[in-house]
């Protein structure tokens, strides 16, 4: 049975944007609204808490954002928060704005934040949204499958322009020190050769040894997809240069990869999470986040989640591995 003890809670979205947070934003408020609970939007992450920067989010403030990408409530990096004063403030301003909740949708950074509030006796919930997708408790992270979306249309059309031109192309794309990002959309563009952090690169074998495969088998192109946790994709570029005397064109995807109308699996995974995280709330739980794991919806404690690494799924790489070998 649902507790209704809950009258007011707050959303927010912090750290990087992610498509998909808007239909989170949404499903939050919308839920709220059909359990008769008021939803404030917390603008600007952690610092519109401090600074009580709030706009009133009913069903009607949300129609029609699950299309869109970014985020309504804009969001930010709030060092002050971190701080013990930082933290009193955002506290104090849930006491005088009355929320009796908070969800809070992001990464690391935005769990942290959510984790001390609850230390101060705010009920939070934190929803997963990264295109990192590299938050340890779930499989999933809302922006993960537009960004590869994204970066795989772009990468198509490089290739168009790589193979007129019987080129070498280095793309370098998001991830920060995870290469969830580069593995999937390796293999979904047919990459020659796909680098990421959690594997020592072996230069030889594993780019120029690739190209030269790729070459005798009959391809004029090649495309190197480098995680941009190995390092920059220009200095990989220089090298091809130097060991392979092939001049390649070097694109650094960038925060493209962060924008655009949400994938149908953006919108049905925030909207799944964003329901749970209220319902999870009105349960009269807290220090939660949200996760999906086999497609099924579940909660992880969040100081747990923030030990918690997610790794290179070895399957997946080892599949980017066979179709990279010849
Ligand atoms: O965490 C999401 C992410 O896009 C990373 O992939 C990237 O390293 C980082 O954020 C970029 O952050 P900023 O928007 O501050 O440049």
């Amino acid at each position: 049975m649902l507790d209704k003890k809950i009258a007011r809670i707050g959303v927010l979205t912090s750290g990087g944007d992610a498509p998909g947070m808007n239909a989170a934003i949404r499903a939050v408020a919308r839920t709220a609204a059909a359990h008769g609970i008021q939803c404030l939007g917390i603008r600007r992450g952690y610092n519109g808490l401090i600074n009580g920067d709030v706009t009133e989010l009913g069903p009607q403030n949300v129609a029609g954002i699950v299309t869109r990408g970014g985020t309504i409530l804009y969001t930010a990096r709030c060092p002050e928060f971190m701080t013990e004063a930082g933290l009193q403030k955002g506290v104090d301003s849930c006491r005088y704005l009355g929320i009796d909740g908070l969800v809070a949708i992001g990464g690391d950074g935005t769990f942290r934040g959510a984790l001390a509030l609850a230390a101060h006796g705010v009920p939070t919930i934190g929803v997963p949204g990264t295109i990192d997708n590299d938050i340890g408790c779930t499989h999933y992270s809302i922006g993960f499958d537009t960004a590869c979306n994204t970066a795989i249309a772009c990468i198509d059309k490089l290739r168009d322009t790589m193979q007129s031109h019987e080129r070498c192309s280095v793309v370098e794309v998001m991830g920060r020190n995870a290469g969830h990002l580069a593995v999937y959309v390796g293999i979904a563009v047919g990459a020659t050769a796909i680098l990421v952090p959690e594997k020592e690169v072996e230069f030889e074998t594993d780019v120029i040894e690739k190209m030269r495969s790729a070459r005798i088998h009959g391809r004029n192109h090649s495309i190197i997809i480098v995680a941009e946790g190995v390092g920059r994709a220009t200095d990989i570029g220089h090298r091809i240069l130097e060991e392979t005397g092939m001049d390649p064109r070097v694109t650094i995807l960038g925060h493209i990869q962060r924008g655009g109308s949400p994938t149908a699996r953006d919108r049905v995974t925030a909207s799944r999470m964003g329901v749970y995280a209220v319902e999870t709330l009105l349960e009269g739980r807290s220090n939660r986040v949200v996760c999906i794991r086999n497609g099924e919806m579940c909660d992880h404690d969040i100081e747990e989640a923030l030990t918690m690494k997610r790794d290179l799924q070895e399957s997946m790489y080892r599949t980017a591995l066979a179709l990279t070998s010849v």
